[in-house]
């Protein structure tokens, strides 16, 4: 596999809005990051993806552009944008942007322009359809609730929206519109930018005789992903054009990172997407987050075992091997934390927090840490429908409650999956507003703030920080690094249920990882010689009962997790 630049690297998600507000107005801002950035090279972090920072009306926070080359005044400035840049280089620290190209806001000059002429040049930079029999032109629902068409005023046309009707769909069928993204993007990678983290990209590519589909609900609407899976797996000839062209017109040429979010890829189009000459570097293992999906919206959510996470992670792992990288996450902006989502109740505790973070970093692929999950943060606590800010967590609120279910049964879904949990403010130290602010902060703060700190880990030695320090140096280890960037994945006691167990192969070196997922002691055995053992959350004295050459066998408590080196 040919080297890149980025596979020995740790990146870092930062939600700006919630990072750390230095100018008191409630909002996390560019100073805050430019603040922040030795703690995280202390923590490990080499490359940094900021969720948008560009001007919008933010709408869907910032997912809502109504400028390209502008940041948006709650975050700061050019300049200092220009510094953030700066230090991060002198730090040896790279930046991504969100690179958001399937739509723009409203407020964008594009769309204003395109409303006054509804049959000029720039409606053609959108989707401006007439309707069919008094109707918009298809019954697709958009991914926030409603038609994906919005009457445009003054005319007998619609234009189309998959997200909010605030983010209109631009037209990547018009190549205008495509060299105006090109001229943009190079803008960007140009200033000295590393690359791009690329939002919702498998949208660009429309089924445009927009058809009317089988309704999946009450409003005759069916959900907008449903051409977009058809169409691309029936006839990816339009999305491949517009993927490839992208590549090569801006990412190739500045050797950029790019991270794409894309769901769902089939393992026979994967090398397409991140092989060596895919049309991205990675995209992010969303089979976690996709394992489970309610059939009308968040409040029919099934459960799910343990083992079918782990198999669906694993299955991910073997996907990569021998094409390319994914980017592993157990969290983002748009997911509840990953500790509460993930980690069964009786393990929702700093071991839990420490062995999930073991079994997630050592995975072969380009490791995501989002901000606050280096110290544990957690689902926060939610009284009110109107406590929350997100677009997507009000929509599914009144999903739970058209359906019938009470207040209280609604509000249970949007507390255990809205997009809010990951985005409440980060928790800095103990004292007001947990450090973040000297203001109101925009969204309400997890109430933990007061016991999960960066202040009080800091000083904790045993602390989840301090957990996640030492195995991104593991990581990094100069002895350990190639097994961990390019060793091969195996799964290891297959039959054991709730215990996730891997390993990472590299010619003469082994390393297996052994998490107990249960919340009873286990018996373990490995077939292997120990060597050594790499890092463990419990820094116990254990006993291993090893007879040499078959391997040695021990107790795991519940929570626990080891990553041994063995003899092979
Ligand atoms: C995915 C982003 O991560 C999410 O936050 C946003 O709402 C949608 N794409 C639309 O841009």
């Amino acid at each position: 596999m040919e080297r890149k630049w980025w596979h020995d690297k740790v990146a870092y998600q930062i939600y700006p809005k919630s990072f750390l507000d230095t100018n008191g107005d409630g909002i996390g801002d560019l100073r805050g990051v430019i603040s922040k950035l030795d703690y995280l090279k202390e923590l490990g972090v080499d490359i940094i993806w900021l969720s948008p920072i560009y001007k919008s009306p933010f709408v869907d926070q910032g997912y809502d552009i109504s400028d390209y080359y502008a940041i948006a005044e709650e975050f700061g400035t050019m300049e200092e944008f220009d510094e953030l840049l700066h230090e991060a280089k002198k730090r040896n620290m790279y930046i991504l942007m969100d690179l958001v190209v399937n739509h723009c806001s409203i407020e964008h000059e594009w769309f204003k322009k395109a409303l006054e002429d509804p049959e000029g040049e720039y409606a053609d930079f959108f989707y401006f359809r007439e309707g069919k029999d008094g109707n918009p032109p298809d019954n697709l629902r958009s991914y926030f609730g409603g038609s994906v068409w919005e009457p445009v005023p003054n005319s007998n046309k619609y234009y189309l929206h998959l997200f909010s009707k605030e983010q209109p769909d631009l037209n990547w069928e018009n190549p205008k519109l495509r060299e105006e993204v090109y001229k943009m993007v190079n803008w960007w990678l140009d200033k000295g930018l590393a690359g791009f983290r690329i939002d919702a990209i498998m949208n660009i590519k429309k089924d445009l005789e927009f058809p009317m589909l089988e309704p999946d609900g009450d409003d005759g609407l069916a959900i907008c992903f449903r051409t977009i899976e058809s169409l691309n797996e029936k006839n990816p000839e339009g999305i491949d054009l517009f993927l490839k062209e992208l590549k090569e017109r801006t990412f190739k040429p500045h050797d950029a990172l790019t991270v794409a979010e894309a769901f769902n890829i089939d393992k026979s189009a994967l090398s397409k997407f991140i092989g060596e000459d895919g049309y991205f570097s990675t995209i992010f293992d969303f089979s976690a987050e996709t394992m489970v999906n309610g059939e009308h919206g968040w409040y029919d959510t099934p459960d799910f075992t343990v083992d079918e996470w782990k198999n669906e992670l694993f299955s991910a792992q073997e996907m990569a091997e021998g094409i390319g990288f994914m980017a592993n996450i157990i969290e983002n902006h748009d997911e509840p934390r990953g500790v509460s989502r993930y980690l069964p109740t009786y393990a929702q505790n700093d071991m839990g927090k420490k062995m999930i973070a073991t079994v997630s970093l050592l995975f072969r692929g380009l490791p995501f840490i989002y901000q606050g999950q280096e110290i544990g943060m957690t689902n926060s606590e939610w009284n009110d429908i109107t406590e929350f800010n997100d677009i997507n967590t009000k929509d599914q609120y009144n999903v739970a409650r058209d359906a019938g279910l009470s207040d209280d049964e609604a509000m249970d879904a949007c507390r255990k999956f809205s997009r809010d949990n990951a985005r409440t403010p980060m928790q800095w130290t103990f004292k007001e507003n947990a450090g973040f602010t000297e203001g109101t902060p925009w969204l309400k703060l997890n109430p933990n703030y007061v016991d999960i700190n960066v202040e009080s880990q800091e000083k904790d030695p045993d602390s989840v920080l301090n957990y996640y320090k030492k195995l991104i140096a593991l990581r990094k280890a100069r002895k350990y690094s190639e097994t961990f960037i390019y060793g091969n994945f195996k799964r290891e006691l297959e039959d054991e249920s709730k215990i996730v167990a891997y390993s990472r192969s590299l010619n003469d070196q082994k390393i297996i990882i052994v998490a107990n997922f249960d919340g009873v002691q286990r018996e373990i055995s490995i077939d292997e010689s120990l060597k050594e053992i790499l890092i463990s959350n419990s820094n116990r004295n254990i006993d291993f009962d090893m007879a040499k050459d078959t391997g040695f066998q021990f107790v795991m408590e519940p929570s626990e997790v080891f990553v041994f080196e063995v003899e092979i």
